[in-house]
């Protein structure tokens, strides 16, 4: 039976998601990946229990996540039950909906009809009464964002959800929400963008306009799903997300030119005393963010990238030589 570790609140940092009275641990465990319905249920368990015991609280899902679409929230609702079951109050368990789930015309995008029967049936996979927060996973051009945002804050009212929020969507796309949602009473509590050094402009963009709403940011693939790590410096292992089958990262995104970058990166953290996954996890938590979404295929790669909350802050040398690395010379 497991115990969570009585010290699990004294390394790890809580930072306020945007104005609300919401605490979210500086790393979040995302279930993307290695949560599917051919994972060892071991692997995943000590996955979350090893993330619980270093202070992480945040564990992000979808309706889809897998595979198959639902496995992950399967998955998590047997590590809540078996694992984790003295410890709901001290969890935040997001899930979304807003990619094809179900086949008709109610199983995607913003309808109100999709995101509350999604939503149900991720409380039934999960075992949950109420998930803390519901997020709609990506702007629907053809739903009214009316409807999206009434659905939203049914959600709130029924309890099924404590706070919701949206991911990629564009500033424009996000103040119409927030000022929607403000009008009904329910605040757009979080923003899930996509953030890694790779990867910047979409939430750099964004940044200001969650500044000005008091909006929180959770910002998912700090790594860029393993490129910014040591993980392909030798080629691409058997037991990587390049060699799965999953079809988000594939073999032809390694290619020489961005091996040496990672390299260079790589003596870079190494100067810092750090790895690069620990490098390019506090890199993004430099900014302003709430909370960075660590994937990870294992429970040491969470021991690793939560280590390195030691070092987090960067001399203007370091940042530029980062920049220098992966878009030339910019200081120029
Ligand atoms: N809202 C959205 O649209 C959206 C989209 C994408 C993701 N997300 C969320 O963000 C979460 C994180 O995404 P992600 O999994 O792509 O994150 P990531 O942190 O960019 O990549 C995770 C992968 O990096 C590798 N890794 C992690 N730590 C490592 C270490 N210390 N050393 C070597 N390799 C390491 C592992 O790859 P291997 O598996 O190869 O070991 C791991 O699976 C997702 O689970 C999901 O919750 C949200």
């Amino acid at each position: 039976m497991y115990q969570a570790k009585e010290n699990r609140y004294s390394e790890m940092v809580y930072n306020r998601c945007g104005h609300s009275g919401l605490l979210l641990s500086a790393m979040s465990l995302g279930l993307w990946h290695n949560f599917g319905s051919a994972a060892p249920y071991t692997n995943m368990a000590e996955m979350v229990t090893t993330a619980f015991d270093l202070g992480i609280t945040h564990f992000d899902l979808a309706n889809n996540y897998g595979p198959e679409p639902g496995a992950a929230e399967e998955n998590m609702g047997r590590i809540l039950r078996r694992e984790l079951a003295g410890y709901r109050d001290e969890l935040i368990i997001s899930t979304k909906a807003g990619y094809l789930m179900w086949p008709g015309p109610y199983g995607d995008h913003g309808s109100k009809k999709y995101l509350i029967a999604s939503l149900d049936q991720s409380l039934r996979r999960m075992g949950l009464d109420y998930v803390d927060i519901f997020y709609h996973h990506r702007p629907d051009p053809d739903t009214p964002m009316e409807e999206t945002a009434a659905a939203l804050d049914q959600i709130v009212r029924s309890g099924k959800a404590l706070y919701v929020g949206v991911s990629n969507y564009t500033p424009e796309q996000t103040k119409k929400m927030a000022a929607l949602l403000r009008q009904l009473g329910t605040p757009l509590t979080v923003h899930q963008p996509r953030y890694n050094m790779l990867d910047r402009a979409f939430f750099e963009e964004l940044e200001p306009t969650l500044a000005e709403e008091g909006i929180g940011s959770v910002c998912f693939c700090p790594l860029a799903q393993g490129l910014l790590t040591n993980r392909y410096l030798s080629g691409i292992p058997k037991d990587s997300r390049a060699a799965s089958a999953s079809p988000f990262l594939q073999e032809n995104r390694i290619t020489p030119e961005l091996i040496e970058k990672v390299r260079r990166l790589q003596a870079l953290a190494e100067n810092r005393g750090q790895t690069l996954a620990q490098m390019a996890t506090v890199w993004d938590l430099r900014n302003t963010l709430t909370s960075v979404i660590l994937g990870a295929s294992r429970a040491s790669q969470i021991v690793e990238n939560v280590q390195a909350l030691s070092r987090r802050d960067f001399t203007p040398d370091e940042l530029r030589e980062i920049d220098s690395i992966l878009y030339g010379d910019v200081s120029a």
